[in-house]
C-alpha cells in the first residue's frame, strides 16, 4: 500500500457523505477514513452535538451513519473514483464486526479499522476481554490489513496491559488516540454548547496525551506495529512531533472539521519545511527520534 504523503482523515468529521469522501479523495490527504459504521443505520444524539473554540472541539454524535450495508456502497464508488488508501472504521459486537469487515472487504477497503474506543463491544466482559474477541472475529473475516483506534490512556500500567491484547493480534495499524470523554465546554451565549452535555474532547488541548500514547506504543512495539498518531495537529510542526514519538503517519480530526481539506495541504507544506530545518531528508527519518534527556 502507497501513501503519498503522511496525513490524512480521522474518522468521524466529514466522512460520511459521498460528497465528503470525494473531497477528501480530491484533497492532499495521503489515504482516507471513513466514518465508523454500524450493522444498522444510526440517526445519532439530540443537536447540538459538535462544538468547536477553532482550537478545541467536544462531539457527542453518537455514531450517525447510513450502516455498514451503505457505507460498502459508498465505499466500492470512492474505490472506482480514486485510489487511495481507504481506511473502513466500524463498530459493533464481535459478531456484527466480522459480517461488516466482510462487507468492506468486499467493497474494496484497503484496511478494516474496528474502533476500539467505543463501549458496545462484549458486554459483561472485561474490556480486555471484549477486545480480544472483536479482534478475533475480524482477523477471521479478512486476510486484509487491520486498524484498531485506541482509546486515549491516561497511565502507562493500563496502556501496557492492552498492547499485551494487541501483541497477541495481528493489527498492523495502531491509531491512538480518540477523544477523551467527558469534556464539556461553553459557547459564548454561557450556555453548556451540547444538548448532551458532556462530549468527545479533541483538538489542541489532546495533543500532549495523544504524544504520550503515541511514544509508549512505539517503546511496546517498535517497528512491529504501524502507529497513526491522532490528536491535536493543526500544523506541519504538529505532526512532526507525532514522528518524532513514534508515529508513522498522522490523522486530523478537529482541524479538518474547522479548515476542511486544505488543512492537508498546510500540514504536508508545513511538514517538508520543518524536516528540512532539523536536517532530516524524510518523514521516515524522523520517526521515534525525539530526543530524550
Ligand atoms: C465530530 C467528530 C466525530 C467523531 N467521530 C468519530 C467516529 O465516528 N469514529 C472514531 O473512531 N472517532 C471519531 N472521532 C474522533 C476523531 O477521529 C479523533 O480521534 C479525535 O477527534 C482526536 O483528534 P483531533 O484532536 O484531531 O480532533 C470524532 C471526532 C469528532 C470531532
Amino acid at each position: 500500500m502507497h501513501f503519498n504523503g503522511i496525513a490524512f482523515n480521522a474518522s468521524g468529521p466529514r466522512d460520511t457523505e459521498p460528497e465528503e469522501l470525494k473531497a477528501l479523495a480530491d484533497s492532499r490527504a495521503c489515504a482516507i477514513t471513513t466514518k465508523t459504521a454500524t450493522i444498522k443505520p444510526r440517526k445519532g444524539n439530540p443537536k447540538p452535538r459538535y462544538y468547536d473554540d477553532g482550537d478545541n472541539s467536544v462531539n457527542s454524535m453518537g455514531l450517525p451513519n447510513p450502516g455498514y450495508e451503505e457505507m460498502a456502497r459508498r465505499i466500492k464508488a470512492l474505490k472506482h473514483y480514486s485510489d487511495k488508501p481507504v481506511f473502513a472504521s466500524f463498530s459493533g459486537s464481535p459478531r456484527e464486526a466480522a459480517a461488516i469487515t466482510s462487507a468492506f472487504d468486499e467493497a474494496g477497503a484497503d484496511v478494516l479499522e474496528l474502533n476500539l474506543s467505543c463501549p458496545n463491544l462484549g458486554k459483561g466482559k472485561t474490556e480486555a476481554e471484549s477486545w480480544l474477541e472483536g479482534l478475533g472475529a475480524v482477523e477471521e473475516a479478512t486476510k486484509k490489513s487491520l486498524a484498531a483506534k485506541l482509546p486515549c490512556f491516561l497511565n502507562a500500567c493500563e496502556q501496557e496491559l492492552f498492547c499485551g491484547v494487541l501483541e497477541q493480534s495481528r493489527v498492523k495499524y495502531l491509531v491512538a488516540v480518540n477523544s477523551p470523554g467527558g469534556g464539556l465546554m461553553l459557547n459564548q451565549k454561557n450556555e453548556i454548547a451540547l444538548k448532551p452535555l458532556h462530549g468527545g474532547y479533541g483538538g489542541k488541548g489532546i495533543k500532549a496525551l495523544a504524544l504520550g500514547n503515541v511514544f509508549r506504543y512505539h517503546e511496546y512495539f517498535g517497528n512491529k506495529k504501524k502507529i497513526i498518531g491522532v490528536g491535536g495537529v493543526f500544523s506541519g510542526r504538529d505532526a512532526f512531533e507525532h514522528l518524532l514519538v513514534g508515529a508513522s503517519l498522522v490523522e486530523i480530526g478537529t482541524a479538518y472539521q474547522i479548515h476542511g481539506t486544505g488543512i492537508f495541504t498546510r500540514v504536508e507544506n508545513e511538514l517538508k519545511t520543518e524536516l528540512e530545518k532539523h536536517g532530516f531528508k524524510s518523514a521516515g527519518e524522523a520517526i521515534g527520534k525525539a530526543i530524550q534527556l
